[in-house]
């Protein structure tokens, strides 16, 4: 039994490291729309052929899109979700104008592309690819820390940590003491102090 332990191991290995293998596959450059020139107005019977194709898609981190168009005629804009959602052609967080555009999608979440011609994405020519970080499929929004207490205690003065305690044997009331008396007599001073202000 025990010559097999290692290749029991080795097997657990390759598993393990094709299972790793397998979840971060090799990057792919996916053609936008599943064609050569998938980045155009669908049919007017499919308005929405770009955007059911991205969705039954996988995207990773670090795969790339590839946009195939006539840049005389269309571009492509990353935009807000507002702007894809109403089609707004301004504020375009990236442009591209190239007539084969690909683009490294380096950040997990949700990209919205539109064409930059607000027409052509009014007739569906518009696209959202959510992108997972590898291992972790489902990105989830991280919940704020509530803050249950204080980072820091109020800053009342802490009481002096002697180092080593006295022979005697009780010295803790005694440390006690003191620093009662420190603390009283500091509030002493500074009643002094206020009371020869208002006089002044
Ligand atoms: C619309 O396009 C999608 C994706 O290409 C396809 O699966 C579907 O069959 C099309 N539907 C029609 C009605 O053409
Ligand atoms: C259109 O694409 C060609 C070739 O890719 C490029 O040389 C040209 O600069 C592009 N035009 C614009 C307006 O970007
Ligand atoms: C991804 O990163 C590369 C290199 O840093 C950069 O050139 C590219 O524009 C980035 N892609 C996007 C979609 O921002």
């Amino acid at each position: 039994m025990a010559s097999l332990n290692p290749v029991f191991f080795l097997v657990f290995l390759l598993l393990t490291t094709f299972y790793h293998l397998g979840e971060g596959r090799a990057p792919h450059t996916f053609l936008v729309g599943g064609s050569a020139d998938g980045w155009k107005v669908p049919e007017s019977s499919n308005k929405t052929r770009l955007i059911h194709w991205a969705e039954t898609q996988r995207f990773l981190v670090g795969d790339s899109l590839e946009f195939n168009y006539d840049n005389k005629t269309d571009s492509v804009l990353q935009v807000t979700k507002e702007n894809y959602e109403k089609c707004i052609t301004k504020e375009a967080s990236k442009t591209y104008t190239a007539t084969q555009t690909i683009l490294k999608l380096n950040e997990s979440g949700p990209h919205y592309f539109i064409s930059g011609d607000q027409g052509n994405c009014a007739k569906g020519e518009k696209l959202i690819v959510v992108v997972e970080s590898p291992g972790h499929p489902m990105p989830k929004p991280v919940p704020a820390p509530a803050p249950l207490t204080p980072s820091k205690p109020p800053s009342s003065p802490a009481p002096p940590t002697s180092p080593a305690p006295p022979t005697s044997p009780a010295p803790t009331p005694a440390n006690n003491t003191a620093v009662g008396l420190v603390a009283g007599s500091g509030i002493f001073w500074t009643s002094i102090a206020v009371i020869g202000l208002a006089w002044a």
